[in-house]
């Protein structure tokens, strides 16, 4: 469990500063998700809960075999409270069902769990957090992780890649491959649906999001396969 606890600190201690202030004091211990949940809730261990309209914690089965790690809410996750619900979310659905994995079988979460904007005009645009705001962040997911338990995990983007592998590591060099690390057996990295959505054309996106699937099928075939033999 130690060594569990160790591999879930952030792969960037290099470069963390022991000023930053983390979640951590905030975590409640041997909590279920329902409780972590609610403690997230109130979490002001950096200064995104300013921006956001709520914490938006991950969503699934305490039980699933698979998680999803995205980067933060956006505008309509922030709104609704739940992530993956605006269009980046229509797109990773449409991929899973393409993959052949149900939603209701993977835990949805991010690796940020408050909206990061600014104004254009009266739309709010999405920032990327930077490295206070997701080495705060961090405890909620490894709390998450511990939990859960997931034999899969599936990065989606460079923010969350970077933040549990490290800020070497290059999603266009090594996505859809299994990786090594202690957070779970199968770790993969992939593209962002986002991404897809900014595709310059259209048959950029249709490629994108064919990789896209693709990836997700081998998490697929691990997943049916781990469930076939339970
Ligand atoms: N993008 C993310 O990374 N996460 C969400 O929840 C929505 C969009
Ligand atoms: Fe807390 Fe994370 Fe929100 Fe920052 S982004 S206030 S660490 S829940």
């Amino acid at each position: 469990m130690t060594r569990l606890l160790n591999s879930l600190m952030p792969a960037s201690n290099s470069y963390m500063c022991a000023r930053i202030q983390t979640a951590e004091p905030h975590i409640p211990r041997n909590a279920g998700l329902a409780e972590l949940r609610k403690a997230a809730a109130r979490c002001k261990a950096c200064d995104l809960w300013k921006l956001g309209t709520q914490t938006v914690f991950g969503e699934g089965s305490e039980h699933a075999r698979v998680m999803l790690v995205g980067e933060q809410p956006g505008d309509k996750e922030d709104r609704q409270g739940r992530p993956f619900v605006g269009p980046a979310g229509a797109v990773l659905d449409r991929a899973l069902a393409a993959a052949g994995i149900d939603r209701d079988d993977v835990y949805v979460t991010n690796i940020v769990k408050h909206f990061k904007w600014e104004p254009r005009g009266k739309r709010r645009i999405h920032k990327k957090p930077n490295v206070v705001e997701i080495t705060a962040c961090r405890p909620w997911l490894d709390a998450e992780i511990l939990v859960v338990r997931p034999e899969v995990v599936i990065l989606l983007g460079a923010t969350a890649a970077q933040g549990i592998l490290g800020r070497s590591f290059r999603v266009s060099q090594s996505r859809g491959q299994w990786l090594d690390s202690d957070i779970a057996k199968h770790v993969m990295a992939t593209g962002h649906p986002s991404s897809i959505l900014r595709a310059q054309d259209d048959d950029t996106r249709h490629e994108e999001m064919a990789r896209f699937v693709d990836d997700l099928r081998k998490a697929a075939a691990v997943f049916h396969r781990l469930k076939a033999a339970s």
